[in-house]
């Protein structure tokens, strides 16, 4: 997934403590959308190697994580298995209840192959928001990473039947050649 990759995005989040530079993405996203709650319950899907986890612990957030792998973190609860898998019921126990905030930095290795690795981000991304829309609060807020491509609209627009307000977002520690952008949806609406 390239975490040892010294540019000055990676340097720095080493420098401050993170073991990705993905922490740089979130806290963008948040600076301009206000996306973090201040206290509350956040799930993290996709949270290895746990910069976002991390960066959501230090602001006063109960994070509950899932990822192939835990991270190496104290302080979270960490669900080890696929997203495909894991169910809403699983989350909401470990999380008590409904939550504020659903975060899905997912990505599978990628092939090399645009139309392949699409496809694939499209189908994690439609996974975290059958999740978010499961087991988050009316009003609650979703962030989700998707590659862009053919599919990518219609994505969108799924995310926009289920929260009032979305909007797309590529953000600077993006890098320049990715096509990389995230989905930043909040207000849940009630079902
Ligand atoms: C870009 S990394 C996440 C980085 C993380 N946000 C951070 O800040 O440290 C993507 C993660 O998605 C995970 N992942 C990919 N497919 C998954 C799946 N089906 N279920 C759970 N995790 C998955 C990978 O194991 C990887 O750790």
């Amino acid at each position: 997934m390239g975490y040892d990759r010294s540019d000055s995005w990676t340097r720095k989040a080493k420098a401050a403590g993170f073991p990705a530079r993905s922490v740089f993405k979130l806290e963008e996203i948040d600076t301009r959308h206000h996306v973090v709650p201040a206290a509350g319950v956040a799930v993290d899907l996709g949270c290895f190697p746990g910069s976002w986890s991390k960066w959501l612990l230090g602001r006063g957030v109960r994070v509950v994580g899932v990822d192939l792998k835990a991270p190496d973190l104290p302080g979270g609860h960490w669900i080890v298995g696929s997203v495909m898998e894991v169910d809403a019921a699983a989350l909401l126990e470990a999380s008590g209840g409904r939550v504020d905030l659903v975060v899905s930095d997912l990505a599978q290795n990628t092939t090399g192959q645009r139309l392949v690795d699409h496809v694939r981000q499209i189908a994690l991304a439609d996974r975290a928001l059958s999740l978010a829309i499961e087991i988050g609060r009316p009003g609650s807020n979703f962030v989700c990473k998707v590659f862009d491509g053919e599919d990518a609209g219609a994505f969108v627009d799924r995310v926009r039947a289920a929260y009032a307000d979305v909007k797309r977002l590529k953000p600077d520690a993006t890098r320049g050649n990715s096509v990389e952008f995230f989905v930043v949806a909040k207000g849940l609406r009630p079902t």
